[in-house]
């Protein structure tokens, strides 16, 4: 079903930066949803929240609790957003799917999160190629609770609108932080535990296990320029997971201008996403088992 779309107006005293309209916004059409989409996401959110307790961040997990997202039905994001609102100045915005690159960026440079409002079908579970409600809203929105993570996900959206202007290359060194923080991050905590927060994790089944306890994957600590030049998959599981120490490191490491940076790496060879390298921190060796050879991206 398609809502019309509908065009936002920031005003400039409470937003930093201000997109003249945000592209691709509808209203969450929430009376549309099934029995059967409430209850995948009764589901899901069950299996997950049972899962990820000591294997997701603490930061997370609060955060997902102080929200209110419930297993009974799909949240109203009007609801969640009242909270948000409160605690980061966030909000969510309902979105049809995936948004051109720079729309996305300044979305999140004007702290919206877009989220894609149609969840999965009942068989589509434990896999699907394209970002649905839950990962969105489960994945991604509780860590905006957190005002550390909110402000890295908008100095992102900054960082991403910068780049546009630099190159395509750039964008591709940018998108790599992205999926290696945001999508499949690791944290360790205080007890030198490894823990989720990204959410291509958090909303898999499978790779929560995997990430943390097969012995395939390598785990690295994070280091900004490493992963920059570090090619990822899209089609498996990760053969390589970043790990950082808090967000305030991740806030920190990634507050420089990139501009030298990208400059420096513009013509750098990448690296194999499986790849340990001579200067890496390395928390765990992958065995490699079980990994296909091409299709790193
Ligand atoms: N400091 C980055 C830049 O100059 C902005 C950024 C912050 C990008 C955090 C990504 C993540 O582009
Ligand atoms: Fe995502």
């Amino acid at each position: 079903m398609n809502a019309a779309p509908q065009r936002l107006e920031h005003s400039l005293t409470d937003k930093g930066y201000v997109p003249v309209y945000a592209a691709g916004v509808i209203e969450q059409p929430w009376a549309d949803y099934s029995s059967t989409d409430h209850r995948v996401w009764a589901q899901l959110y069950d299996r997950q929240r049972k899962l990820l307790v000591g294997r997701a961040s603490d930061e997370f997990l609060v955060a997902q609790e102080q929200m209110g997202m419930t297993p009974d039905r799909i949240p109203r994001f009007d609801e969640l957003n009242e909270r948000l609102w409160r605690a980061t100045r966030w909000q969510l915005v309902a979105v049809e799917g995936l948004l051109p690159e720079l729309a996305f960026f300044e979305h999140l440079a004007a702290r919206e999160f877009p989220v894609t409002w149609w969840i999965r079908k009942p068989e589509q579970l434990d896999y699907l190629a394209e970002p649905d409600l839950f990962h969105d809203l489960f994945g991604h929105v509780p860590l905006l609770m957190n005002p550390v993570f909110a402000n890295y996900m908008r100095a992102y959206g900054l960082g991403g609108v910068k780049a546009t202007g630099v190159g395509d290359w750039a964008l591709q060194h940018l998108a790599r932080l992205y999926w290696y923080t945001v999508e499949f991050g690791l944290i360790r905590n205080r007890d030198g535990e490894l823990r989720i927060y990204g959410s291509g994790i958090l909303s898999s089944k499978g790779e929560s296990l995997h990430c943390l306890e097969s012995a395939a994957p390598n785990r690295i600590g994070f280091d900004l320029e490493r992963v920059m030049r570090t090619r990822y998959r899209i089609d498996s599981y990760q053969k390589t997971y970043f790990v950082i120490d808090s967000f305030e490191q991740l806030f920190e490491a990634t507050r420089p201008d990139f501009r030298p940076l990208y400059a420096r790496i513009h013509d750098a060879p990448s690296y194999a996403a499986g790849a340990v390298l001579p200067g890496d921190d390395v928390i765990q060796r992958g065995t490699g088992e079980g990994w296909l050879a091409d299709g790193d991206v």
